[in-house]
């Protein structure tokens, strides 16, 4: 789809986990708890590729990475296993773990009546939200529970865009992962990446997180000032 050059930005989908707030840290954690229950050292490397994935394709890759072989019921066992652990550590997250400049950038979107969605592979989102003090400052919220594709399908973002009714090319994506980045791409959507250049070397831009990230930069990354 060719991106629409003309129009500035109408709305800003942004991902959960590593835009918003360092949950990627606890899904680590609770994963390598549960690798290491199947020998399995989980690295760095990777959890780089875990995320924006769902649980359940996660709990996967991890028995794949391992080399066993459970039944789908021991999977969902094991995943939700995971989940309380991650659950666990998520009770200590509070306003103050925002990551740098999101409140900011949140703050100036809504002052320019430009629209916000999330766009989160996670079932947990509303508890983290709320958790953070954001329950309603998003326009849309669509997460793991309300699709069937987990990125880089790009199904969270397209549904995201047609309930703040924003056409695609007018919305840019704000994500950590490999695999949001593709799916905001696969959306026709613009791509911002925070975090590592060489992993999220498809993103139209990456920072190194969304300290300085403003209205006016994203609208120059869209093509307009
Ligand atoms: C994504 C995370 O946002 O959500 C993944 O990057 C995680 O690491 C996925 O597996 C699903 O999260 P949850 O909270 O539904 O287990
Ligand atoms: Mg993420």
């Amino acid at each position: 789809m060719p991106l629409d050059i003309m129009h500035k930005i109408e709305g800003v989908i942004f991902d959960l986990d590593g835009v918003i707030v360092d949950t990627a840290q606890f899904h680590y954690a609770a994963w390598k708890k549960l690798a290491k229950e199947w020998g399995y050292a989980l690295s760095l490397e990777n959890n780089e590729q875990l995320k924006g994935v769902s649980r359940m394709d996660s709990v996967r890759k991890i028995a794949h990475w391992a080399g066993v072989h459970p039944t789908e019921e021991k999977l969902a066992q094991v995943a939700k296993q995971k989940n309380d652990t991650y659950l666990k550590l998520c009770g200590q997250l509070t306003p103050d773990y925002l990551l740098p400049g999101i409140a900011d950038l949140l703050a100036q979107l809504k002052a320019n009546k430009v629209r916000i969605a999330l766009g989160s592979a996670s079932k947990n989102a509303h508890f983290v939200l709320k958790k953070l003090g954001l329950s309603t400052v998003f326009d849309v919220v669509v997460d793991g529970n309300s699709v069937i594709h987990s990125k880089p399908n790009p199904e969270v973002f397209l549904k995201a865009a047609r309930l703040m009714k924003v056409l695609p090319q007018n919305c840019v994506v704000i994500e950590d992962a490999p695999a949001g980045i593709e799916a905001a791409l696969a959306a026709g959507m613009h791509a911002v990446g925070l975090g590592n250049p060489n992993e999220l070397y498809k993103a139209h831009v990456v920072l190194p997180n969304a300290t300085n990230l403003t209205m006016k930069q994203l609208n120059i990354i869209k093509g307009v000032a």
